[in-house]
């Protein structure tokens, strides 16, 4: 992506020119903005999901305090007339240093979810990482995306079988790279949803990749299951409304899955599976047996957890503290984005996300060594208000301001970044 197509004059061309005929944009360009948008046009239950935290949701903003507090010290007089923003990664060119992170249970922001994410991310050629958590089965939405670059996120579940089942399927669905995310053996202690009382797969939402797996439904047809859901005699209105939700949500009959009851097992056997609290450095051999597609590790923070990755194999890092959903009172990501890049030594590449809402901010972690930035919510929140169109003018706008911005900091290429261009706002 170099000038011939010049994402960020296009854009501002685009913008201004429909502004002469009286049209502004669908969404407002800043983050703060967009979340509002979000807030507004989604039930509380939902925007608490995507926007929410753990704990007092201290690590959201110290992800947010620490970009903002890394300055750029711009360079000039240096010809950026053409720009290139494209990276490399895992053998393949990127257009430019971004993936659409995975976000589970995207119908919560918009019907279309995953559907019209994918659809996005291939109009522009950025790569979607699928959520294990998706609301459509991967092999709906890889056929959505045609042959735009996709990646696949892993939960390694309690079920080595299932594990597989899902890396072969994500095989199957061309996609490039497994990111393992390693920070979500246990759920983390999310305030807004426990406000509300919420949590979207037990409503049968965000399992869509575990009730399309024949490995998955073989478990839930074989094995009784904990009956940790058990309602014990609790009043009708609310069980009622409850499987009303999950039947909308579950595919297929829905009377069949209320005949045989196989949606509340399944969403029985989903939370007994779910997550590997046992997971350790030894269980990444498996993974590295059953399939020859990178591995990435995401959820990384501490410098010396990134050098035992990579020295069990890992093929990539993505720094994060999961948008802060996790740890309340975790470092920024950002922070110790520089710290992992020195320990990992160009060992393998380096990615991060957290706290990521503009072009600025990816050119940022460009800068202290990373090579791409996976953008979150900002995203979410355009599927919320724009569906599809909305996820496009996003993009639209995150490459405007990277494309804008390298040239303004005086670097022809994303390549050309380093840490010489930024300082630490030590006030
Ligand atoms: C699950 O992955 C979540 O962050 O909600």
């Amino acid at each position: 992506m170099s000038t011939t197509n010049e994402p960020g004059r296009s854009r501002q061309r685009d913008v201004y020119v429909a502004g002469m005929r009286g049209r502004t944009p669908l969404l407002p360009t800043t983050a703060a903005a967009l979340e509002e948008a979000a807030a507004r046009v989604l039930p509380p239950e939902a925007f608490a999901y995507l926007a929410g935290g753990a704990g007092a949701e201290t690590t959201g903003v110290a992800n947010r305090r620490g970009l903002d507090r890394w300055q750029w010290v711009p360079r000039v007089m240096r010809d950026v007339a053409s720009r290139d923003l494209s990276v490399e990664l895992f053998g393949a060119r990127l257009p430019a240093p971004l993936l659409l992170a995975p976000i589970g249970v995207l119908d919560l922001a918009h019907r279309d979810a995953d559907l019209a994410v994918g659809r996005a991310a291939s109009a522009t050629g950025i790569p979607f990482v699928f959520s294990n958590q998706a609301s459509v089965p991967m092999e709906d939405v890889a056929r959505a995306m045609g042959d735009g670059p996709r990646w696949f996120q892993l939960y390694w579940s309690r079920s080595n079988g299932l594990v597989e089942s899902f890396v072969q399927r994500a095989e199957r669905c061309g996609c490039t790279a497994l990111v393992v995310t390693v920070d979500t053996t246990l759920l983390g202690w999310r305030t807004r949803d426990l406000d509300l009382g919420y949590l979207p797969f037990l409503r049968g939402r965000g399992i869509a990749n575990y009730v399309s797996d024949p490995v998955f439904m073989e478990l839930v047809r074989s094995e009784p299951n904990s009956g940790e859901l058990d309602e014990g005699g609790l009043p009708g209105p609310s069980v009622l409304k409850n499987a009303v939700e999950l039947l909308r949500n579950y595919p297929g009959s829905s009377l069949r899955a209320l005949r045989s009851g196989e949606a509340l097992a399944a969403v029985r056997k989903f939370i007994e599976v779910y997550s590997r609290p046992n997971l350790n450095w030894s269980d990444l051999s498996f993974l590295r047996r059953i399939t020859k597609l990178p591995i990435v590790l995401k959820g990384i923070l501490h410098p010396e957890d990134a050098r035992i990755a990579v020295d069990h194999g890992a093929d990539g890092i993505v720094v994060s503290n999961h948008g802060g959903r996790q740890v309340d009172g975790a470092a920024s990501a950002i922070d110790q984005l520089g710290p992992v890049v020195d320990a990992v030594e160009d060992r393998v590449p380096v990615l991060m996300d957290s706290g990521i809402r503009g072009g600025s901010d990816v050119l940022k972690a460009l800068a202290l060594g990373a090579r791409a930035v996976l953008l979150g919510r900002p995203y979410a929140y355009g599927l919320a208000v724009g569906g599809e169109a909305g996820v496009r003018e996003v993009l639209a706008n995150v490459l405007a301001e990277v494309d804008l911005t390298l040239g303004l900091l005086g670097a022809p290429s994303v390549g050309d970044l380093n840490r010489s261009f930024v300082r630490l706002d030590t006030d």
